[in-house]
């Protein structure tokens, strides 16, 4: 059975996180007792995956809140500095930020409400990556073949996942569906996480390096290539891990449909495209060694953004919990927030 990627323990209180960076060959958990624990987690990417981000935070300031409710402020500004890119996290923040205000404006602040606002975010979030993978899953073939890129699934997810949501929406509407996983260089979520997380489920799963993605186009019928996000922006325009606009490309010269799922929190309306999303850069490191080895020759550059941007016009469809958008999105998107507003 496929590990929960975190788990409130009310006693103590402490979150349990399943250690992603040890996937496959361990699996390994981390106790946070403080918001302290839980940015190191998110920084160190113990946890990861936009959502998962998100309800990890949320958790963060319930932790803070039992330590003391005074420390709320200082729990939300720590954890909003720990990456940059997943909008969840911020949408997250920002929610536990308005019922602080409100409880606090009212005398009634308490550690049990805080706790709850968080609890409610980890159970909205499985709830939505149903409705996600049920929606997304009309998409697909009786007998579907597709490309996932890193890792949309439970592990990214407080459970069944965004793009692998819609694979087990597929399978459970008895479809088949056979999954390519790019390998995702340079942290490979897909051939460690995606691969184990899919294989766990029985599904039918390869794994490819990304840069084989567009000669397996060129020579498989492949019916969606699919992913998560990170970010998405007022116009559709969309941020998630790096390859996937590559990936996009790739898919539209093969006239394959390109799809993202992810929850209405990702869309950031604040952000009007996306060159105003901001991307993560991280340690070069990650790209001189592979397993520890180094393989660059000593003092060469390198350059490693976590994520890249997807232009909305390669985008055939963005799949949330409340339908399928299609091209042109601008005011679909408004709508939609104003909706949810
Ligand atoms: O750097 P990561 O592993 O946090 O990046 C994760 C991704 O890019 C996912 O595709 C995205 O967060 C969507 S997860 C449902």
């Amino acid at each position: 059975m496929l590990p929960a990627t975190l788990t409130w323990h009310g006693e103590g209180p402490c979150l349990r996180l399943l250690d992603q960076r040890l996937i496959p060959a361990e699996i390994s958990f981390v106790d946070c007792r403080t918001f302290e624990e839980v940015a190191i987690a998110i920084e160190n990417m113990t946890v990861r995956g936009a959502p998962a981000i998100g309800v990890a935070a949320a958790y963060g300031v319930a932790l803070a809140a039992n330590e003391s409710p005074d420390l709320i402020p200082a729990a939300i500004e720590r954890l909003s500095k720990t990456r940059p890119t997943a909008v969840n996290l911020f949408w997250a923040l920002d929610r536990m930020e308005r019922l602080y205000q409100k409880l606090n404006a009212s005398g009634a602040l308490a550690y049990v409400q805080i706790e709850a606002e968080a609890k409610k975010i980890h159970e909205e979030d499985v709830r939505i990556n149903r409705a996600i993978g049920a929606y997304g899953q009309a998409l697909l073939p009786m007998q579907a073949t597709v490309i996932t890129h890193c890792n949309a699934g439970a592990l990214a997810t407080a459970g069944y996942g965004t793009a692998l949501g819609v694979f087990r929406a597929a399978r459970e509407a008895g479809k088949t569906v056979k999954v390519y996983a790019d390998e995702t260089r340079p942290r490979l979520q897909g051939g460690k996480i995606t691969s184990f997380e899919l294989s766990q489920d029985g599904f039918d799963v390869t794994v490819i390096s990304d840069s084989m993605a567009a000669f397996l186009m060129s020579r498989t019928q492949i019916d969606a290539v699919i992913t998560g996000a990170d970010r998405i922006a007022a116009n559709g325009d969309t941020a998630n891990k790096i390859g996937t606009y590559a990936l996009a490309i790739a898919a539209k010269h093969h006239s394959v449909p390109f799809y993202i799922a992810a929850p209405i929190s990702t869309i950031d309306k604040n952000c009007p495209d996306g060159k105003h999303i901001p991307i993560e850069e991280r340690s070069g490191d990650e790209i001189r060694a592979i397993g520890g080895e180094v393989i660059l020759p000593q003092g060469v550059n390198v350059w490693n953004p976590a994520f890249d941007v997807t232009p909305a016009g390669l985008i055939a469809g963005i799949i949330t919990e409340a339908g399928v958008l299609v091209p042109p999105y601008g005011n679909q998107i408004k709508e939609l927030l104003e909706g949810r507003a």
